[in-house]
């Protein structure tokens, strides 16, 4: 046998292994899954009601988006009430209900921790305002007389991060929209009431938390302006700032390190040095999203445009990110998520190769090392909606930059900015989920909160449940790879072609106990036939899966169909 490897170490022991690592997790924005009620929002019957599709697709893990009480001015990222239920979504008996239903399906449950803002809404804030010598110092306010702003920092959201509020005559902040004030973490009164809402949740029997912005807790001293010319003007100071590490350590050490469970932080801006470190310190996170794969297809740094997207920076980003995590932390494997357009109307082809693309994504994001997060609809390769007015926006953060588009540029209206803002609103993920071909896609008897996605009578569940050949029994196959060989979770990553424009290789390798197992993955991100020689050395390869019909044949020269995908096992 030979097996080409240049990785150092490629060798895996039992220390190294967890459960989350070995998981796979699918995500639910319970808004837009399943409405049990006919009010045209989903709630967490309708989730309890479409479980069993949750655990047919293999999957260990749900990722629920929160579902705290809220005024929802930003869909529930802005939290009122941290131990209570959102009305709309249903009662603390059905969340438990649900909690008890996922378990019995053998999967676990992880929630949204959203902490670094509050709710204008929230008890705490509303004493704050109000200077109740108790919560006065809860969030970060500034004194002003309504005419000129603490500082230069922006929301994430655009415009300034600070709002003047009328009643404590002085400003908040908020990087977020004005309705979510930014937390003052340096409070110990702050964390200590964090820390207690946190063990609550971990009491009721959760399997973990996805923290929202996380890196964001800690801002510099004296909150001095920011580069103006940044992406996020303020960022150096609000962003992985001095005390975050000492916050995370404290929530570990007080909290959640006397739990079972999985955590994985959302973070802006992340580089792999930081996530390191992040893994290094004595930290609650096993994991982190970072973004840069999602930024492809800006132009430059603008999310707000779009620009050609290119397979070799990709590769050079997740080879950051496999090497760079490889002995140190673990990776959070995404294409998806509430905030993110269709991948395959991004890196795939959403109207020749629908199909055939979304497999091709799929199989990346499934043979990569790392926990792969599936976000509700992928597995259907669900694509961005039409967005042919500005009235059937509902996205807080696409509505207002629309706005800003349409000012700063001196531009009319809706139309001139459409083919932006329609690409980027994270709307597009936001459309109900497909079930079937009915008028509202089987998402709700009454009218949807947000408009359902056309292409329904195409692309839905029951179609695809009866078609051998569709997206989801493809996540199934995937899914069902991936459970079965550990190389495909803990192997060592091996880019074979770093330059090629087009096609993707690599191979995972693991060593346990000296026994060596390979995977080569072979991907063509493009409606092109390439042929290509592959750098491998091996007895026999086995073709394991692939998005087209094909027989076993050596893969060290390679011919691909557009967005072909192919995994093969190699001896
Ligand atoms: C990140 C969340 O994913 C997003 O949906 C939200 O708007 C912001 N954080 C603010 O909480």
């Amino acid at each position: 046998m030979a097996i080409q490897r240049t990785q150092p170490d490629d060798t895996v022991s039992d220390d190294e292994r967890a459960w989350w690592k070995e998981a796979v997790v699918y995500q639910v924005y319970p808004r837009s899954f399943n409405d049990s009620d006919g009010d045209g929002v989903g709630d967490l019957q309708g989730l309890v009601d479409r479980l069993d599709y949750v655990a047919s697709l293999g999957v260990d893990v749900i990722w629920l988006n929160p579902v705290y009480d809220s005024p929802q001015e930003d869909n529930g990222y802005d939290i009122s009430d941290y131990q209570a239920i959102y009305e709309e979504f249903g009662t603390m008996e059905d969340w438990e209900t649900l909690l008890e239903e996922v378990h019995d399906r053998d999967m676990k449950l992880i929630m949204d921790l959203v902490v670094n803002h509050t709710s204008r809404d929230h008890e705490w804030f509303v004493e704050s305002r109000q200077g109740n010598p108790e919560y006065e110092e809860y969030y970060i306010w500034r004194e002003g007389d309504g005419d000129d702003l603490p500082n230069n920092w922006e929301s994430f959201f655009g415009g300034s991060a600070w709002e003047y509020d009328e009643e404590r005559e002085a400003y908040y902040l908020h990087l977020y929209d004005t309705s979510q004030p930014d937390l003052d973490w340096s409070n110990e009164d702050v964390r200590q009431d964090v820390f207690d809402t946190i063990e609550w949740w971990l009491e009721k029997g959760i399997d973990g938390f996805r923290m929202d912005v996380i890196n964001l807790l800690s801002k510099v001293d004296g909150l001095p302006d920011g580069d103006p010319d940044s992406e996020w003007v303020g960022s150096e100071h609000f962003i992985d700032g001095p005390e975050m590490t000492e916050y995370l350590a404290a929530m570990d050490e007080q909290v959640l390190s006397n739990y079972d469970i999985m955590t994985v932080g959302e973070m802006p801006q992340l580089t792999v040095e930081e996530a390191r470190e992040y893994a290094d310190a004595d930290g609650p996170l096993d994991m982190a999203f970072h973004f840069q794969h999602t930024k492809l297809d800006y132009d430059g740094d603008e999310r707000w445009a779009v620009g050609e997207w290119d397979l070799t920076e990709l590769k050079e980003i997740i080879g950051r990110w496999q090497n760079g995590l490889q002995d140190e932390g673990w990776n959070a494997l995404y294409w998806e998520n509430h905030d993110q357009p269709r991948v395959v109307s991004r890196y795939g082809d959403p109207v020749n190769y629908r199909r055939e693309s979304a497999k091709l994504l799929g199989t990346f994001m499934l043979t990569l090392c790392g926990t792969p997060y599936i976000y509700q609809g992928q597995e259907l390769g669900m694509t961005n909606a039409p967005w042919e007015s500005m009235d059937e926006m509902r996205d807080v953060d696409a509505i207002n930059h629309a706005r800003e588009l349409i000012e700063s540029a001196g531009h009319e209206s809706y139309e001139d900015v459409q083919d932006v803002v329609a690409y980027r609103s994270r709307d597009n993920a936001r459309t109900p989920m497909q079930w079937d071909d009915a008028e509202n896609a089987g998402f709700t008897d009454g009218d949807p909160w947000i408009q359902v996605n056309p292409n329904h009578d195409e692309v839905n569940v029951e179609a695809a449940e009866a078609d051998d050949d569709s997206v989801l029994n493809y996540y199934r196959d995937l899914v069902d790879l991936r459970e079965r060989k550990d190389v495909l979770v803990y192997g060592a990553y091996d880019d074979l072609l770093p330059d090629h424009e087009s096609v993707y290789a690599y191979t995972r390798t693991m060593t346990e106990n000296g026994d060596t197992e390979q995977v080569l993955v072979v991907l063509n991100f493009f409606d092109e036939r390439p042929t290509v020689e592959l750098p491998v050395e091996y007895d026999e390869a086995t073709l394991l899966l692939s998005n087209y019909d094909r027989a076993d044949d050596a893969p060290d020269t390679v011919s691909l169909a557009p967005y072909e995908a192919r995994i093969y096992r190699l001896d």
